[in-house]
């Protein structure tokens, strides 16, 4: 045993939702070097594979905590290459997201803006296709840099490979979980590409010569009413996905409940769970417990002081029966439980 990996960890710290056990063994990794010897160990002392996180904000550590290694990606730096109209940035897999965002804004460049305020780490992107406000990582993604958990391969995923849905990939497919992410390229544009279609941002459109740094500034006012502020609460931002119901499906939700959203995708209509929980179920703002749906947007829940793994689990339970009680659909957590 080295400096590198710890023995008997709690994991609470290592979550947004700050609950859960302790890792048998965490490694908090800063180079591809140290992540092949945290693997090599992790070979030769345990049984499970290796759990790899970021920072956390979209897991759920139960209270048994993790029985093998919890490797921590922390490795840096920002790489970018111009090509043609477009310039390549290249993020290690540890970067936040947001530091990555605003690199990107205050190098005039299109593409991540509506991506701003979004917690998690690049590595963490590709894996639930991170999105908001009409952008999918998907569609700003060329490649993905990879290590095999258990060969070691290293290996460049095209944007094809990744095999990308809505809050879904190939990274989280059974044999995609093998994979640990170590960095990420994305084409990001010279030229203006402001997406402004989704809902408040419309109104951005009259402003002449907007900047990414403008739409940058709206997404973080938006952000800033709809989320707590998870510093100081725990919270992994939505905590379902919005469901995809069948085109049938919704028309019946539609006959009965006549304003509830619905978004077409290659996989049916997209419905607003948030709308569901809020105007259908009226679960905005409920609670049991430390544990909440919160006040200013119900697709995010909130554990105060007191809350345990257990805890959270059941209340997501007794919202998914909720919602399927009221509306014949079931409902699935995007927050990956451990
Ligand atoms: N709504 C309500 N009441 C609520 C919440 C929402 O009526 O309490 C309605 C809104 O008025 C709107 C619709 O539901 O008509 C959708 O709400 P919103 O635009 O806030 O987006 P969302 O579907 O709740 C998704 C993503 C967020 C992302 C936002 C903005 C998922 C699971 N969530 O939320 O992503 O920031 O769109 O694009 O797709 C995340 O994944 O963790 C996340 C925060």
């Amino acid at each position: 045993m080295d400096d590198l990996i710890r023995q008997e960890v709690s994991l609470a710290p290592y979550s947004t939702l700050r609950v859960g056990g302790s890792a048998a063994y965490l490694a908090e990794v800063t180079s591809i070097a140290e992540l092949q010897e945290v693997l090599s160990f992790a070979k030769q002392h345990t049984n499970v594979p290796p759990l790899v996180i970021g920072s956390g904000s979209n897991v759920l550590f139960r209270e048994a905590g993790y029985p093998g290694v919890v490797v921590v990606v922390g490795m840096t730096g920002i790489t970018q290459a111009e090509e043609g109209d477009s310039v390549l940035i290249t993020a290690a897999a540890g970067e936040l997201l947001d530091t990555v965002v605003l690199h990107a804004v205050q190098e005039s460049l299109w593409g991540l803006e509506n991506l701003s305020a979004i917690p998690g780490t690049i590595g963490a992107t590709p894996v639930q296709n991170v999105g908001a406000y009409g952008v999918e990582v998907s569609d700003l993604i060329v490649s993905v840099t990879a290590l095999h958990m258990e060969t070691g391969e290293q290996r460049i995923f095209s944007n094809e490979d990744c095999q990308f849905a809505y809050r879904e990939s190939f990274f989280k497919t059974e044999s995609g979980r093998k994979w640990i992410i170590t960095s990420v390229t994305f084409r990001l544009k010279k030229d203006p590409a402001p997406q402004l279609e989704y809902g408040t941002l419309a109104e951005l459109q009259s402003i002449q010569n907007i900047t990414p740094q403008q739409v940058r500034d709206e997404i973080e006012s938006i952000r800033a009413g709809k989320f707590p502020d998870w510093h100081h609460v725990g919270t992994a931002g939505s905590f379902f996905k919005n469901p995809i119901i069948s085109p049938t499906a919704y028309d019946e939700l539609l006959a009965q409940y006549p304003d509830v959203p619905g978004f077409e995708t290659e996989h049916g209509i997209k419905v607003s769970l948030g709308y569901v929980l809020d105007k259908i179920c009226g679960l905005r703002g409920y609670s049991n417990g430390p544990v909440c749906l919160y006040e200013n947007q119900a697709l995010v829940l909130v554990a105060t002081k007191g809350a345990r793994a257990s805890l959270i689990e059941n209340f997501a339970r007794e919202i998914t029966n909720r919602v399927e009680e009221k509306t014949k659909i079931k409902i699935e957590p995007e927050v990956r439980f451990v």
